[in-house]
């Protein structure tokens, strides 16, 4: 176990473990946004195995033995539901896995089997471990959702051992895309701020119709252009190809996450890269599959 570097805010006995829990009264953290994801990790807490396999894999194409393995001490910044902590539990030393909304609770309960991992309530602006603790970190979808997007990387990156890595995921700005995509998005973004702004359960109630409403009908064109087209350059350019062959339960968890989350932002693959320099990331890689984008970069000089 690695030993915190401050003394817990408190420690909640949940599901038979002791989770200790970090507070931040920093305005770093978007408060909106983290209750809104406690909820949402509440709905959506349990996966099958072979989709956390499946999506893992997509998530982590651009890691290598050499970069992530038995002896790896890992974090998991902003854990959200510990999916992924899931998925490389078996491939590594220890995991820490963090976040600061309730969404731990249903990560401790959905890594509860697995002895190699340990949760705790903590935020980017006050992980609770030295600097130069981790071989690995990895951030999937995390830090779009932090105002200060730039500080909170720094602040991860610090966390990396000198020659260790980090892996993010953030939301891409359709750099990659044609005006049909762009204007779609610009729809969705008007909606989103409506949706989110509503209480928790008009709220599913209304991403649960998405679900059924935009995000079938686009998947099952996507589908059935799949089908007539095999060719993955052909039916990957349209909208939501992405979940083609994912389960209905990914699909309405995805669709309360874009359309019920007050705070999100996109970046493009070039301001990405930006970032991860001025973070102190070297050997910057990036995924040429979806998600768009996942990058990983090693830490080399210490930041100013
Ligand atoms: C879209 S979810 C992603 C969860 C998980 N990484 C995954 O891919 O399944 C975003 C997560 O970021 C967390 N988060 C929001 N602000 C944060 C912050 N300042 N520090 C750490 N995590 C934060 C939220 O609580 C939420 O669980």
């Amino acid at each position: 176990m690695i030993q915190y570097n401050q003394k817990e805010s408190r420690v909640v006995n949940f599901n038979n473990k002791k989770v200790s829990c970090f507070y931040s009264s920093s305005a770093k953290i978007d408060k909106k946004t983290v209750q809104s994801f406690g909820e949402e990790w509440q709905k959506f807490s349990s996966f099958s195995e072979a989709e956390i396999k499946n999506i893992g894999d997509e998530y982590f194409d651009i890691v290598d033995e050499s970069i992530l393995n038995s002896n790896s001490i890992v974090l998991d910044m902003g854990c959200g539901s510990g999916r992924w902590s899931k998925y490389l539990a078996p491939n590594v030393k220890f995991i820490e896995a963090i976040d600061p909304s309730d969404a731990i609770f249903s990560a401790t309960k959905l890594l509860s089997n697995v002895n190699n991992i340990r949760t705790t309530q903590a935020s980017s602006d006050n992980i609770p471990f030295n600097d130069e603790t981790f071989d690995f970190v990895f951030s999937l979808g995390v830090l779009h959702h932090i105002p200060e997007t730039q500080t909170a990387l720094i602040d991860t990156v610090k966390k990396v051992k000198k020659g260790g890595y980090l892996l993010i995921y953030l939301y891409y700005n359709l750099d990659n895309r044609g005006v049909l995509y762009k204007a779609l998005f610009k729809l969705s973004s008007v909606i989103r701020f409506i949706v989110a702004a509503l209480p928790k359960w008009a709220k599913q109630i209304v991403c649960d119709f998405i679900a059924i409403t935009v995000y079938m009908p686009l998947i099952l064109v996507s589908r059935s252009v799949q089908k007539m087209i095999p060719n993955k350059s052909t039916y990957q350019k349209l909208p939501l190809a992405y979940y083609v062959g994912k389960s209905f339960n990914i699909i309405r968890n995805d669709a309360l996450d874009r359309f019920g989350t007050p705070l999100e932002q996109r970046f493009s693959k070039k301001k990405i890269k930006e970032m991860m320099e001025k973070a102190g990331l070297r050997d910057i890689n990036f995924s040429n599959n979806s998600p768009y984008w996942h990058a990983i970069g090693k830490r080399t000089d210490l930041v100013k």
